[in-house]
């Protein structure tokens, strides 16, 4: 039987960690958040006083990452999602962290149901033939609150409008570059979480996910 394989897409502070987390703990799946393995090799990048517009070394850090590397790392910063998108870029960035994802979808790990990923381009590239696609989505300035909420824990200083610019760069970047830009994948489930609480839309992706099972 081929795993069960539930690839959530969307744009910055949509909602898709959390909610995949649980989607993870409800049907016993394993989950990435792929976001990681970008923010790692941009935080790897900053780390070593290297521009991460570079294409070739983006290119060389992503091929020696690995995710112990930033065990330790502080990769949840609005600096490091910026550098993220911008190595994010790069079709050989891209390419050197296909692998570990796709493997990730293929072969969870033993007791699990299969697995769930979040991204920008889970359903598009990563595993097109994903059991179940989701897009999720809320309106800029929802995204952008939420946001301002985990951040400002730790960085007391920032504003909200700094926060929706930087979100709103971001999509731009993630969504007009030429290598797997963000968009709903073919089949995908649109879930537009603006108006909806954590539960409501754990219950709506419930629905969705238990139709195609
Ligand atoms: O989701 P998160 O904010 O952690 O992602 C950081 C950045 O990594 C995104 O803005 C995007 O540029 C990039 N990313 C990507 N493809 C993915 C996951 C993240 O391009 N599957």
């Amino acid at each position: 039987v081929r795993p069960l394989v539930i690839a959530v897409d969307g744009p910055a502070a949509a909602g898709k960690g959390t909610l995949s987390r649980r989607l993870a703990g409800y049907y016993g799946l394993a989950y990435l958040d792929t976001g990681t393995l970008y923010r790692g090799v941009g935080w790897l990048m900053m780390h070593r006083n290297l521009d991460p517009r570079n294409a070739e070394e983006a290119a060389a850090t992503a091929q020696g990452f690995s995710l112990d590397l930033v065990a330790d790392a502080d990769i949840r910063t609005g600096d490091v999602g910026k550098a993220a998108s911008v190595v994010a870029v790069q079709p050989a960035v891209r390419a050197a962290l296909l692998q570990y994802q796709r493997d990730f979808a293929a072969r969870p790990p033993k007791g699990t149901q299969g697995a769930i990923l979040d991204g920008r381009d889970i359903g598009t590239v990563v595993c097109p033939d994903a059991t179940v696609k989701l897009y999720v989505t809320a309106s800029d300035e929802a995204r952008a609150e939420r946001r301002w909420r985990d951040l400002t824990l730790g960085e007391p200083g920032l504003s909200l409008s700094q926060v929706l610019e930087d979100i709103r760069r971001r999509d731009a970047r993630d969504s007009s570059r030429a290598e797997a830009p963000l968009r709903p994948a073919p089949g995908a489930h649109l879930l537009d979480t603006t108006s909806l609480s954590i539960d409501a839309a754990f219950a709506a992706a419930r629905r969705v996910i238990d139709r195609a099972l």
